[in-house]
């Protein structure tokens, strides 16, 4: 099983227009479903409760990544940040078994347990936290022959 650990955050505008909060949520989990995976977990930073509603996706929402990642037992966490001691993700090789990926927030920073696995995407600017997302299941999709 793969999840993705996402971060809602200081989305004032968004959480001001129902229908952009729509858009935006359905970035991910539209996403999430052309890669088949289908467990969302939200960490909603500012109590926001965005409705997630998806027949398709099963969700969850905590209000940190610490309590996310702790609700999945056995699933190796995958942090997904452009730091330094990140490896490329183009030579990264996915948990085998069930994997939970952790992307951080569009206004934030994630940061990651020392010790903890973490890949980069070597761009110019950072991405949208939903492009990282979709770049991340592609590159697992495209390396299952490896898991
Ligand atoms: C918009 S970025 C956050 C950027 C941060 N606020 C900054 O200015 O450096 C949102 C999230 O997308 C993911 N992300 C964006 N670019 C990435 C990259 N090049 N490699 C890995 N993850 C990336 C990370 O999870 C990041 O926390």
């Amino acid at each position: 099983v793969i999840a993705v650990i996402i971060h809602w955050e200081h989305a004032d505008w968004v959480y001001r227009h129902k229908a952009a909060a729509r858009k935006v949520l359905k970035l991910y989990t539209h996403t999430m479903k052309a890669f088949g995976v289908s467990k969302l977990i939200v960490v909603d930073v500012d109590e926001a409760e965005p409705a997630i509603i998806d027949a398709e996706i099963t969700c969850a929402m905590f209000a940190s990544w610490q309590e996310a990642v702790a609700s999945l037992e056995g699933f190796a966490p995958v942090f997904v940040e452009d730091l330094p001691r990140a490896q490329n993700l183009a030579a990264f090789r996915h948990p085998a078994g069930d994997a939970c990926y952790i992307i951080g927030s569009d206004y934030g920073k994630l940061t990651p347990p020392a010790g903890g696995t973490v890949v980069r995407i070597p761009t110019r600017i950072p991405l949208w936290s939903h492009v990282a997302m979709a770049i991340v299941l592609n590159d697992r999709r495209q390396k299952e022959r490896w898991c």
